[in-house]
């Protein structure tokens, strides 16, 4: 059963990002440009919830030390040789659906 609902996130907005769980992962939603993206919510230098840090103008940034990755992709800007885990994602029925067992 790979597709899990991110229960109360089908009225996620432009520009918004929020955490939930699915299937008990914590995971970070936001939606960019009309598509919805999802991360493991947890930075790749320390682990730090992405959803405490800031989505503004394309790029998530972590609070704790300011590593900045592209929202679109995961991929990191500063430093770039890091990347957060992504999820596939579909929208259904005014739903967002996550797969944590596949990349998008
Ligand atoms: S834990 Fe995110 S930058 Fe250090």
């Amino acid at each position: 059963m790979p597709w899990c609902k991110a229960e109360g996130m089908g009225d996620l907005w432009e520009g918004e990002m929020r955490s939930c769980k699915v299937e008990g992962n914590p995971v970070l939603l936001l939606k960019q440009a009309g598509r919805v993206h999802a991360y493991a919510d947890r930075c790749a230098h320390q682990a730090v919830p992405m959803s405490e840090g800031r989505f503004r103008d394309g790029v998530l940034t972590c609070r704790a030390h300011e590593y900045a990755y592209d929202a679109a992709t995961g991929a990191g800007i500063n430093p770039g040789n890091v990347r957060l885990r992504a999820y596939a994602t579909k929208s259904e029925a005014g739903e967002i659906w996550v797969d944590t067992t596949r990349a998008p």
